[in-house]
C-alpha cells in the first residue's frame, strides 16, 4: 500500500468483492438489517483495481458511490445477494466475502402497511434462516462455478467457553473457504470505523496477523495473501 502505484500482481484476475449489510422486507416500509457500511469492501474492490484486477462488486445496500474501474451490482436482500454473487463468482478467481447478510428474514412479507392493534398487541414476527452464500461456493468442487480462492470475513466477540481465534478456527472449517480475515471486536466497534485491527487465517494452517491499521491497508493484506494462492495466470 502507499503513495506507490502498487505491483499489478492481480492482473488478468477476475475478482468479486460483496460487501455491505443485507436488508430482509417485514412490510412495504420496514426491513431488518445491520449497521454494516460497506466501507471494507469498498477498501478492497478499490486495492483490487489499483493492482490490475477485474473487479465485480457486489454491493447491499451501501450509500458509498462506485468505485471507479469496478462493475457494480445494486442488491438489497440475502436472496438477491445470493443470486449475485453466484453468477459474478462463475469463472472469477476468487471470492472475497466482506458482506454482512442478514441471517434471518421474515417467513412472510406483508404486502399492505403492518398496523398498530388498539389493544396495544404487538405482531409476532416469525423468521426463517437464509442460504449460507459463503458456504454453498466453498463446498463447490474448483472449477468453473467454485473460485480457486474464497474468502470470508467474521467480526468474533469470544465468550466464556472459546476465544476469537478459536471460534474463528471452527468458523473457517465449518464454512470450507480457504481464508477467513478475523476482526477481534471484543473491545468496541467496528462498524463504521475508519480502522481494523484483523488476523487471517488460512485453511492451509496459517495465520497472518494484520496489526491496526485503514480499511485500505486490510484489504491490501487480504489480496496479498489471496495472491500467494492462487495458479498461474492462464495464458
Ligand atoms: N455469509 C454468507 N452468507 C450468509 C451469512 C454469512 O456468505 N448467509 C458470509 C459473510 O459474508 C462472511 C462469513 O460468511 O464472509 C462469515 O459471516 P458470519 O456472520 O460471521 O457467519 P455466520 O455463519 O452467519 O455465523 P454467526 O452465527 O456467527 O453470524
Ligand atoms: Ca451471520
Amino acid at each position: 500500500s502507499g503513495d506507490a502505484a502498487p505491483a499489478q500482481d492481480l492482473a488478468g484476475r477476475r475478482v468479486v468483492v460483496s460487501a455491505g449489510g443485507t436488508r430482509e422486507p417485514l412490510d412495504p416500509v420496514r426491513f431488518l438489517g445491520n449497521r454494516s457500511s460497506g466501507l471494507q469492501g469498498w477498501a478492497l474492490a478499490r486495492a483490487a483495481v489499483a493492482r490490475g484486477a477485474s473487479v465485480t462488486l457486489v454491493a447491499a445496500n451501501a450509500t458509498l458511490p462506485d468505485p471507479a474501474g469496478a462493475r457494480v451490482v445494486r442488491v438489497e436482500t440475502t436472496a438477491q445477494l445470493r443470486e449475485a454473487v453466484l453468477a459474478a463468482a462463475e469463472g472469477a478467481d476468487a471470492l472475497v466475502m466482506a458482506a454482512a447478510p442478514a441471517d434471518f428474514r421474515p417467513t412472510e412479507v406483508s404486502t399492505a402497511k403492518i398496523k398498530k392493534a388498539d389493544d396495544g398487541a404487538a405482531p409476532p414476527i416469525a423468521l426463517v434462516q437464509n442460504p449460507d452464500i459463503l458456504r454453498e461456493v466453498a463446498a463447490r468442487p474448483v472449477g468453473p462455478t467454485r473460485p480457486g480462492v474464497v474468502v470470508g470475513f467474521a467480526a468474533e466477540t469470544g465468550d466464556a467457553h472459546a476465544g476469537v481465534l478459536d471460534l474463528a478456527r471452527a468458523k473457517l472449517t465449518r464454512k470450507g473457504c480457504d481464508l477467513l480475515v478475523v476482526n477481534d471486536v471484543s473491545g468496541g466497534a467496528v462498524f463504521g470505523s475508519p480502522d481494523n485491527d484483523a488476523v487471517v487465517l488460512a485453511a492451509d494452517g496459517a495465520a497472518v496477523e494484520v496489526g491496526h491499521g485503514s480499511k485500505a491497508h486490510l484489504a491490501h493484506a487480504v489480496w496479498d495473501q489471496v495472491a500467494l494462492r492462487l495458479g498461474p495466470v492462464p495464458p
